[in-house]
């Protein structure tokens, strides 16, 4: 049986949005978005809604019924908002799941994925790093990684190759987007001897605390290392980027504003500034 929708209270004549996951409380979204709103006038409110594992699909439409206009979804219910969208994006499709849901006029289910614009506009646009041409390696071949792959191969690096642990999901997620580039499968012991102007951590190693099996000096000497994770102090993966000479080693805060950016941009047709709402968060 469906649950209530946990405090939360709609009223008539105003537009509701909200992320919705399981944990939620950590979330920076509400934040992100109500600076949003205020810089753009536009009047919303936007909550965190904690989802119970097994109802994600009766939340979604409790809110949908209560008046609410769009959703952010996290850990773990992208690849189910992914199979309850009746309609996605080219780039959702492919990812496998969605992370922005919105209800057309018809009152159906919409969905698209904007994790990897975010991380694409984070590297490009606020941190002024170019993609194309680059020899890339992305750590992991998990549903993070997968759902950023595709916008970051339509950039065209030069290579770009997947290392996992376990190989098999490497190798899975290189037949699903090998027609996007030049893409291949290693295991962490295959990579001795490479080198990499690019390193993605897409891996949840650092929620705890640790790295991949990395050998060393597998970075060239203007290399950027981006963390797809994002955290108070530098990650593991940073301080290993840093201690291994990148130029550049950073968190994935700047794409977390950049996604829930371009979420906003889906729901209310107007793009936020983000680097303000970016020093605000590092603040
Ligand atoms: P997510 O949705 O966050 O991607 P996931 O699908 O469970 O979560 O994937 C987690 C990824 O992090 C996987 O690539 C996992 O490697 P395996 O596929 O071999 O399990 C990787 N990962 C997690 N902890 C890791 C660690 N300590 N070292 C290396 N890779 C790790």
């Amino acid at each position: 049986m469906a649950r209530t929708l946990p405090e939360l209270r709609l009223k008539p004549g105003t537009d509701y949005y909200a992320v919705i996951g399981h944990p939620i409380t950590h979330s920076l979204s509400p934040l992100i978005h109500q600076q949003f709103a205020e810089q753009t006038d536009q009047n919303l409110i936007y909550q965190a809604i904690e989802s119970p594992l097994d109802t994600f699909p009766e939340m979604v439409e409790q809110f949908r019924q209560a008046g609410g206009r769009g959703l952010n979804v996290t850990v773990p219910f992208k690849q189910q908002a992914w199979e309850i969208s009746y309609q996605r994006s080219e780039v959702a499709e492919r990812a496998g799941a969605v992370n922005t849901l919105w209800f057309d006029d018809r009152d159906q289910i919409r969905g698209d994925n904007t994790d990897g614009c975010g991380l694409v506009r984070d590297i490009l646009i606020n941190y002024q790093q170019a993609i194309t041409g680059k020899r890339l390696l992305i750590l992991g071949a998990g549903g993070a990684v997968r759902g950023v792959l595709e916008p970051l191969l339509k950039e065209n690096p030069d290579t770009c190759v997947i290392a996992n642990r376990t190989l098999s999901r490497a190798e899975e997620l290189v037949g699903l987007f090998s027609d996007l580039g030049d893409l291949s499968a290693v295991a962490y012991s295959d990579l001795a001897g490479s080198s990499f102007d690019m390193v993605i951590n897409g891996t949840s190693a650092s929620l705890q605390g640790t790295l991949p099996p990395l050998p060393e000096n597998i970075l060239t000497k203007e290399a950027v290392c981006y963390d797809m994770m994002y955290a108070k102090k530098p990650t593991a993966f940073v301080k290993w980027g840093l201690d291994g000479g990148a130029k550049l080693s950073v968190d994935g805060l700047g794409m977390l504003v950049e996604q829930a950016a371009e979420s906003f941009f889906i729901w209310r047709g107007i793009r936020p500034e983000t680097s303000s709402v970016i020093s605000l968060l590092r603040t």
